[in-house]
C-alpha cells in the first residue's frame, strides 16, 4: 500500500506535494520521491526514508515548477532505496510514473523491454509502466502540438491498461505534454480532488483536503486527464464520463483514518483488501509468481521433510493455525513455538528442517533471534512478514510478504488474515511440491482462497450485532474463548485482542480442555465465546458449550450459516459459509470487533494502548 498524489495548477507544485505525502505516510513511509514537469523538462528527487527525509532534500536542491506528481512508498518489490523509490522514469528521463499496487506481469514485461534495449535502473514492478509507455510512444507519430502529445500519452496508457496485470492506481507526466498530468485505476484507490484552476490526484482525499473538499473517486477500469483548469474522466475504452463530485466531509483526522475513528478499526475494514493483495498473483498455486518472489521452487520445497513455524503474540496464533495446515495440506510434520521460548531451547533440528519465521514487522527480537539459532543450526528459514526490507526479511533463506499495508494499531488484525492467508498458499505449495495434495483439492482450495475477500467483507457486516454484544458485556471482568482444531488458536486471539486493548482478563482454551480446570472458573454471567464454525469436531464444542451453560455462563457462538444455532447460545454471529479449512480467516474478524467495541466503550485508547509498542524490538 503506498500513497501518491499529483497537483497541477497555479502554485508552485512541490510544498502541495510535499504536504499531500505527509498526510498519506500511514499509507506507506520506506521512501518517497517527487518529479516536477516544467519548461518542457522533467526532474525528480528521490530518497529513502520517510517524507521528512524528501523534504530536507528538496530543501537543499528545490524544483520549481506547477505540475508535480510525488510517492511515499511501502515496499512490495525491491527493498527500500533510492533507486526503488518512486517515481520511476524510462530511458529518456522524458516520462515518469508513480503506482499504487501490484504489476503481477512485471516479469513477463521487464523481460521483453530488456530484450527491447531498454535499461531498468530498479529491481521494482512499477518501471516495467515507464518503459513499456515510452515503447509505445515511440512507435506513435511525434507529436506537432501539446494537444495531440496529451492524446498520445492518453493513447498509450489506454493501450498499457491491455497489457498490464494485477492493481494499480497509476499517475504519468510526458514531458512532451506540459501541465497534464494523466491517471489510470484498477483495484487500487484513486481520487481526483477538484480545485478553483488546480486540479489533485491521490490515493486518498487527506492528501489534498486542504485545497478541496470537492472530489471524484474513479472505479476500476477508469482514467482522469488533468490539467490546471479541467478534469476529464474516461473509461479505458476512451468513452468519456460524467461523474458529479463529491463533498468530502471529513476533517484531516477522520480522513487519515478513512473516515473511522481509530486505525484499528480501519485496519479492520481493510482485511478483504489486505487479503486480496497477499493472494494475488499467489492463487491459484501454478504461476511462477511465487517460485520467482522467494525463491521456494519446487525442487526447494519437495526436499522440505518438517516445519517449525515460529512467532510472538499475534503472529504465532497465525503459527499455530499454519501448522494444521501444514499437516493437513502438505503432509508434514509441523510445530509451531512461541519464539521467546523456541530459541532457548536445546530442540532437535532434524535435517530437512524448514522455520517458517511469521512477523508483522519483521523486527521482534524474540523471532528474529529464533531464527538466527535455526539457521545456526542448519535448518533454512522462510520470513513471512509485512515489511520488505526488514531484519527478518533481509535475513531469512526465502521470504514472502504479505500486502497489507502499514498496520499502524498496537492490536494486530489484518497483519493476523494476511499471515494465515500468506501461510495456505505456502502450505499448498508444500503439497503439490510433495504430491501430498491432490490437484482437485488445490483448486477447490484456491477457489475458496478467491472468494475469501468477500467473506471477510460479509464477516464485517457483523459490526452492528456486536456493538449491542458489546454494550452488554463492557462490565463484565473476565472473558473465557473456546475453540477447537484450527479455531483453537482463533480463541487465544481472541482472547488477546481483547486483553491487550480492553485491559479486562481473557482466557483462550481449547475446547477440550474447559473439563480439566479452567470449567470451575465458569459462573452464572461469565461470557464465554464459542469458536463453532462448521467443522468435523462441532459437536464437541457443542459439549463444552452445554457445559459452560449448565454453569450459568452467557455465551456467544460464532457459527457458519446454515449450521443448526447451538443450543444454548444467548448471541451467536453468522459467518459466511467458507470452506472449513479457511475458517479461522473468517471467525476471528467478529472477535475482532468485539475486542475493538469493548475496549472503546471502557473509555480505552485503542490504537495505542498502555504499556505496549507496535513491534516489540527488545526481548
Ligand atoms: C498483537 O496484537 C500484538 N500487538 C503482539 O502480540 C504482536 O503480534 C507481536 O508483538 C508480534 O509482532 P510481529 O508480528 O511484528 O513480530
Amino acid at each position: 500500500m503506498c500513497g501518491i498524489i499529483g497537483y497541477v495548477g497555479e502554485k508552485a507544485a512541490v510544498p502541495i506535494v510535499l504536504e499531500g505525502l505527509r498526510r498519506l505516510e500511514y499509507r506507506g513511509y520506506d521512501s518517497a520521491g517527487v518529479a516536477v514537469l516544467t519548461n518542457g523538462a522533467i526532474e525528480r528527487r528521490r530518497t529513502a526514508g520517510k517524507v521528512s527525509a524528501l523534504r530536507n532534500l528538496l530543501a537543499r536542491a528545490p524544483l520549481p515548477g506547477t505540475t508535480a506528481i510525488g510517492h511515499t512508498r511501502w515496499a512490495t518489490h525491491g527493498s527500500p532505496k533510492e533507486e526503488n523509490a518512486h517515481p520511476h522514469s524510462d530511458c529518456t528521463g522524458g516520462l515518469v510514473v508513480i503506482h499504487n499496487g501490484i504489476i503481477e506481469n512485471y516479469l513477463d514485461l521487464r523481460a521483453d523491454l530488456l530484450r527491447r534495449g531498454h535499461r531498468f535502473a530498479s529491481e521494482t514492478d512499477t518501471e516495467v509502466v515507464a518503459h513499456w509507455l515510452e515503447e509505445t510512444l515511440k512507435k506513435s507519430p511525434a507529436p506537432g502540438s501539446p494537444k495531440e502529445a496529451e492524446a498520445a500519452v492518453v493513447a498509450a496508457l489506454q493501450a498499457a491498461t491491455q497489457t498490464l496485470r494485477g492493481a494499480y492506481a497509476l499517475a504519468i507526466l510526458w514531458n512532451k505534454a506540459p501541465g497534464i498530468i494523466v491517471c489510470a485505476k484498477t483495484a487500487s484507490p484513486l481520487v481526483v480532488g477538484l480545485g478553483r484552476d488546480e486540479n489533485f490526484l491521490a490515493s486518498d482525499a487527506p492528501a489534498f483536503l486542504s485545497h478541496t473538499r470537492r472530489a471524484v473517486y474513479l472505479e476500476d477500469g477508469e482514467m482522469a486527464v488533468l490539467s490546471r483548469g479541467r478534469c476529464r474522466l474516461m473509461r479505458f475504452d476512451g468513452k468519456p464520463l460524467a461523474r458529479r463530485p463529491v463533498e468530502i466531509p471529513w476533517n484531516h483526522s477522520m480522513a487519515e483514518k478513512g473516515g473511522f475513528r481509530h486505525f484499528m478499526l480501519k485496519e479492520i475494514f481493510d482485511q478483504p483488501q489486505a487479503i486480496e493483495d497477499t493472494l494475488r498473483g499467489r492463487v491459484p498455486f501454478s504461476g511462477l509468481n511465487f517460485e520467482r518472489e522467494t525463491g521456494l521452487t519446487p525442487r526447494v520445497l519437495s526436499r522440505v521433510k518438517r516445519v517449525r513455524l515460529i512467532g510472538c503474540g499475534t503472529a504465532y496464533h497465525a503459527c499455530l493455525v499454519g501448522r494444521y495446515w501444514m499437516e493437513s495440506l502438505a503432509g508434514l510434520s509441523a510445530d509451531a513455538e512461541t519464539a521467546s521460548e523456541y530459541r532457548y531451547r536445546e530442540s532437535v533440528m532434524p535435517p530437512g528442517e524448514l522455520v517458517i519465521a511469521v512477523s508483522q514487522s519483521g523486527e521482534t527480537a524474540d523471532t528474529l533471534g529464533a531464527a538466527r539459532m535455526a539457521r545456526a543450526r542448519g535448518a533454512k528459514v522462510l520470513a513471512v512478514t509485512n515489511c520488505l526490507g526488514s531484519a527478518l526479511a533481509r535475513e531469512a533463506d526465502f521470504s514472502l510478504f504479505t500486502r497489507c499495508g502499514p498496520e499502524l494499531g498496537v492490536a494486530s488484525t489484518k497483519a493476523f488474515t494476511g499471515q494465515m492467508a500468506a501461510l495456505v498458499v505456502v502450505a499448498a505449495r508444500l503439497g503439490l511440491a510433495r504430491r501430498a495434495l491432490a490437484r482437485a483439492r488445490a483448486s477447490e482450495l484456491a477457489n475458496a482462497l478467491l472468494s475469501l475477500p468477500s467473506a471477510a467483507a460479509g464477516a464485517l457486516k457483523l459490526g452492528a450485532e456486536i456493538l449491542k454484544i458489546a454494550r452488554q458485556l463492557r462490565r463484565a471482568e473476565d472473558f473465557f474463548y473456546i475453540g477447537r482444531d484450527l479455531n483453537y488458536a482463533v480463541a487465544l486471539e481472541g482472547a488477546l485482542k481483547l486483553k491487550e486493548i480492553s485491559y479486562l482478563h481473557a482466557e483462550g482454551y481449547a475446547g477440550g480442555e474447559l473439563k480439566h480446570g479452567p470449567i470451575a472458573l465458569i459462573e452464572k454471567g461469565v461470557p464465554v465465546v464459542a469458536l463453532a464454525t462448521r467443522s468435523r469436531l462441532r459437536d464437541k464444542i457443542a459439549g463444552a458449550v452445554s457445559e459452560v451453560k449448565a454453569r450459568g455462563a452467557r455465551l456467544i457462538a460464532v457459527q457458519t450459516e446454515g449450521d443448526p444455532p447451538l443450543h444454548g447460545a444467548d448471541a451467536i454471529l453468522w459467518l459466511p459459509d467458507i470452506s472449513e479449512i479457511l475458517s479461522p480467516i473468517l471467525a476471528v474478524i467478529p472477535l475482532q470487533l468485539l475486542a475493538y467495541h469493548i475496549a472503546h466503550l471502557r473509555g480505552c485508547d485503542v490504537d495505542q494502548p498502555r504499556n505496549l509498542a507496535k513491534s516489540v524490538t527488545v526481548e
